[in-house]
């Protein structure tokens, strides 16, 4: 793509860190206080990633899913989905084996960190002692003079998520994201089930590109024409356009988290590249 067709687009955040820092908590918290009410589906959580507003106006895409297993796995297929990994660090707990995994995961991935200390509500929250812990890391937050983002957040009361939203922003407007809508899309699938009423259900984050329905699309050894596009709020909608994750109805078979999604000219062409696959 050329550079005039490229235009900007939100971030896609990935949440990770050790077991019970609060990432499902966090989640939670920043989708009940940013998206629209009223919203068809309204705060129930419809599919593994969601797109918020944030106060400034800004949109940020958040992927629910990925533990450190899928994260890994995407990545050694090359599937890259994430732009800034948010690390939640209990303040009550520290650093720990999965904080540290988590940081040698962002740093393979060349993914910028922002650290959200977490749990910051709690009696015995000590964040000097989180940030002193990750610099044995090589983290070193804003706070101690260096360059990665910190925030002290509670998802219990809610404290500092705006901060924490307003720092995604900032890092994603330093990371000048772009992508060109008016392409045939491409994009990665970020899980997919066999659902017994729907048919295969693949959850897909479009990258490049707008996805419609009636678009013919390939994944992995999969494929199949959309026939219905479901948001966040499990609203129907008619495109999805870069960085929107949006489930698919309409593949012939269930493809894998990691696969990437392709939009062909016709079926024929769809059935060599999946028949291809398949003999591989
Ligand atoms: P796994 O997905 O199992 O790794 O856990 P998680 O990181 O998603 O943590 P989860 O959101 O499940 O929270 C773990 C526990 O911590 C739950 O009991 C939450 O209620 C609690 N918790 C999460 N955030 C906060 C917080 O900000 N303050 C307090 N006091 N408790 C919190
Ligand atoms: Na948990
Ligand atoms: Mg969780």
């Amino acid at each position: 793509d050329t550079d005039e067709t490229l235009v900007s687009r939100p971030p896609v955040v990935t949440i990770m860190g050790h077991v019970d820092h609060g990432k499902t908590s966090l989640l939670d918290a920043i989708r009940k206080t940013h998206v629209v009410s009223g919203e068809a589906g309204g705060i129930t959580q419809h599919i593994g990633a969601y797109q918020v507003t944030t106060p400034a106006g800004a949109k940020v895409t958040f992927i629910d899913t990925p533990g450190h297993a899928a994260f890994t796995a995407m990545r050694a297929r090359g599937a890259k989905v994430t732009d800034i990994v948010v690390l939640v660090v209990a303040a009550d707990d520290g650093v720990m084996p999965q904080t540290v995994e988590a940081i040698n995961h962002a740093k393979a991935a060349k993914v910028p960190l922002i650290v959200a200390i977490n749990k910051i509500d709690k009696s015995d929250a000590n964040p000097d002692r989180v940030r002193s812990e990750l610099l044995q890391y090589e983290i070193q937050v804003e706070s101690l003079g260096g360059e990665t983002l910190e925030i002290e957040v509670s998802a219990k009361t809610g404290q500092g998520l705006d901060t924490l939203l307003d720092a995604i922003a900032l890092q994603a407007e330093v990371l000048d994201l772009k992508a060109n809508p008016d392409r045939v899309a491409e994009g990665t699938v970020i899980e997919a089930k066999l659902d017994r009423g729907r048919g295969p259900v693949a959850t897909v984050l479009v990258q490049r590109g707008t996805l419609r329905t009636g678009d013919i699309i390939v994944a992995g050894a999969e494929w199949g024409r959309v026939r219905a596009l479901i948001s966040d709020t499990g609203a129907q909608i008619k495109e999805a356009a870069p960085s929107l994750p949006v489930e698919v109805l309409g593949f012939n078979g269930t493809p894998e988290a990691g696969d990437r999604v392709a939009v062909v000219e016709s079926e024929a062409r769809a059935r060599e590249i999946t028949d291809y696959r398949e003999r591989q």
